[in-house]
């Protein structure tokens, strides 16, 4: 039986996961740096991932034998402090892979990014092995992780593994500090009839998916055997590709007429080492993702 350790759970793919878990009876311990502001289905304690002996303590209490890591500085609120993201996100990785070892625990499930890409990964469709040159430090602290992964898992026998998210939507939970919450700051502006101003130009065209695909991807390929898992560190994976434009018409014809104003700002630079499209046909091939969720059917979600 898995036993799971959550850390950042109450971010924006954490406490999707935990409602996921508790519609299949398995065993949660949600941890974060704050308190949940609304019951969990599930234990939940206040633990730093930085505070390598909290977690030690909690990962024995609890007969921890699975971690899901979601601690993450995102891409624009790390570009304000590189030197606290870059601590933050290695620190707290390097702590669990190390506690791993130390309590006999070998699935770690840790998210990469579309933020490992950069200017010379063919933005316009990216594979799953091109030239990786992020220009963040977000995308540069998820592929030293990614390379750090493929390094564990062969010196520790660990099986660590890793998706590479697009943005991801959500309306139950949200986003903080990354480069593709416009999206979701948009439908919900335009949504309740108020103005939205939007951090990128109108034709940036981001990949996104959807929270469920998200959480039912990252189950399936969690699941698989792993001599099917031929990418050894983190899997390409997408939804659909849209601009803010794009979006703002799909909008526009759900009947939503308040304005948009495009006034980009610093995020736009992160965007533009960003991918347009994603080539995700490995993670199809070797464990069958796919999405469910086009934006069409993501809008219903909330225009229901
Ligand atoms: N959604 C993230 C961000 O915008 C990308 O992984 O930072």
């Amino acid at each position: 039986m898995e036993r799971i350790l959550i850390t950042g759970a109450l971010g924006q793919l954490g406490q999707e996961f935990i409602k996921f878990f508790n519609k299949n009876n398995t065993y949660v311990l949600a941890t974060d740096i704050r308190s949940p502001l609304k019951v969990l289905s599930c234990d939940f304690e206040i633990a730093d991932a930085m505070d390598e002996k909290r977690i030690d303590y909690l990962i024995k209490k609890n007969n921890i034998n699975v971690v899901y890591h979601l601690v993450a500085v995102l891409s624009a609120n790390g570009e304000k402090n590189p030197f606290m993201a870059w601590e933050i996100n290695m620190k707290s990785f390097q702590n669990i892979i190390n506690l791993s070892i130390n309590n006999g625990i070998k699935k770690i499930f840790w998210p990469s990014s579309i933020a490992v890409f950069g200017t010379k990964s063919n933005l316009s469709f990216v594979k799953q092995d091109c030239i990786l040159n992020p220009n963040t430090i977000y995308g540069i602290s998820k592929l030293a992780g990614e390379r750090l992964i493929d390094y564990y898992n062969n010196k520790f026998d660990l099986d660590i593994r890793s998706l590479r998210y697009p943005g991801i939507i959500s309306f139950d939970t949200k986003p903080g500090g990354g480069t593709t919450d416009y999206i979701i700051e948009m439908i919900q502006s335009l949504k309740n009839e108020k103005e939205y101003t939007c951090f990128l130009n109108k034709n940036t065209k981001l990949p996104m998916l959807y929270i469920d695909d998200a959480i039912n991807g990252t189950i399936k390929y969690m699941s698989i055997n792993k001599i099917n898992l031929r990418v050894k560190d983190a899997y390409n994976i997408t939804g659909f590709s849209i601009t803010p434009f794009e979006l703002e018409k799909k909008l526009n014809e759900l009947g939503c007429s308040a304005k948009v104003i495009y006034n980009s700002d610093f995020r736009q630079d992160i965007a533009d080492t960003w991918p347009k499209e994603i080539d995700d046909s490995t993670a199809r091939k070797d464990w069958g993702w796919k999405f469910d969720y086009g934006i069409d059917k993501t809008l219903k979600v909330v225009f229901k």
